[in-house]
């Protein structure tokens, strides 16, 4: 008999809702919160509202559009964390209510290994063990996955996510929320050796992402000092070399990361994951490296309920189901 899984998502700023049969993605329903752009960044009091508007209309069109009724579910999944506790807070509270009302099983998942696991949605699939380079809106990762759920973190940022980097330069050069993929657009016509931005330097595979924020502000800020319309007359040129600046840091890392593991399977996700200066210079590396690269489908590597029903999957067969009493976590490192 195969196993049908409800999937919720509800960490950030998107209502998510997935139904899986087995490893198989039967829908994937994702509502976008667009209240934040004029804030720019999330508003956590206004998601977790946005989200409490959105969760049942989500969940019903993920059963609808998987013709899964609610008596055919054999768990209900959900992200416990980490997150925005407000947030995670309606996907939590839904998802156990219910489990009990249905009297089946409930599966918490964390977010970021869940991230990881998006490259089991669709094929080619990375062979254990592998390097991942897990970049979002709240963290910067490189993990080494050695098997579905047994994931060990090498390095990640001191400070600021590269999400966060590529939204705070997009505040600064008056871009709505989230900025990341406006640069990822603007910087296709620019140059991006244009401009030079100092990269931090941190120990082992260890990341920051604070200093160069700083240091494009205080640019742009000499910049438009001598000419008002400095951001307007170089915005692609500004964007493709701080999108150079952030993708260099990342790939000088994930290179040691390589060489220190040995190994040539390497996998990316989250939502950076979708930036496409990202994606063309992880295939020249490879290339050169005699990497294997993985790369997930746009519609995987941001915000979705899929991954969380993957993982639940993997979950499932290990009966690793948790009690009602369960709370959100705000961070949880696994
Ligand atoms: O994984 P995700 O959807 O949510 C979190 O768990 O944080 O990642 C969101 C982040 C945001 O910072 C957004 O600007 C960034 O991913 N992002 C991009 C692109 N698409 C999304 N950054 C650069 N280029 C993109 N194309
Ligand atoms: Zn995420």
């Amino acid at each position: 008999m195969p196993i049908h899984i409800l999937a919720i998502e509800s960490s950030c700023d998107e209502t998510s809702a997935s139904v899986a049969q087995d490893s198989k993605i039967l829908s994937n329903i994702i509502a976008s919160q667009e209240i934040h752009q004029k804030y720019g960044g999330v508003v956590p009091e206004l998601a977790s509202r946005e989200h409490q508007k959105n969760i049942v209309a989500v969940v019903e069109a993920a059963l609808q559009e998987a013709k899964v009724s609610k008596n055919e579910l054999n768990a209900i999944a959900f992200t416990r964390g980490p997150g925005l506790l407000g947030s995670l807070l309606v996907g939590v509270s839904f998802a156990k209510a219910m489990a009990l009302a249905l009297d089946i099983p409930l599966i918490e998942v964390n977010h970021m290994q869940a991230h990881v696991l998006a490259h089991f949605i669709d094929e080619p699939q990375p062979t254990f063990p592998f390097l991942c380079l897990t970049v979002s809106g709240g963290h910067t990762q490189i993990v080494w996955v050695k098997d579905y759920l047994q994931m060990e973190i090498l390095g990640e940022t001191q400070d600021d996510a590269v999400g966060e980097a590529f939204d705070k330069t997009a505040k600064l050069l008056g871009l709505p929320y989230p900025g990341g993929p406006l640069i990822d657009k603007f910087a296709k016509n620019g140059n991006p050796l244009a401009f030079s931005f100092p990269k931090s330097e941190m120990p082992h595979l260890d990341f920051s992402f604070s200093g160069i924020k700083t240091a494009i502000l205080y640019f742009l800020q000499r910049q438009t000092a001598q000419n008002p319309k400095f951001i307007e007359e170089n915005l692609p040129d500004i964007c493709a070399s701080v999108q150079h600046t952030l993708v260099e840091m990342l790939l000088d890392k994930l290179r040691k990361a390589a060489q220190a593991m040995n190994c040539s399977q390497i996998a990316i996700a989250g939502g950076v994951s979708a930036n496409s200066y990202l994606r063309k210079r992880l295939q020249e590396e490879a290339e050169k490296n005699n990497w294997q690269v993985f790369i997930p489908a746009f519609q995987y590597c941001t915000d979705n309920a899929a991954m969380i029903a993957i993982a639940a999957y993997y979950k499932y067969l290990q009966k690793d189901f948790c009690p009602q009493n369960v709370g959100a976590l705000a961070r949880w490192e696994f």
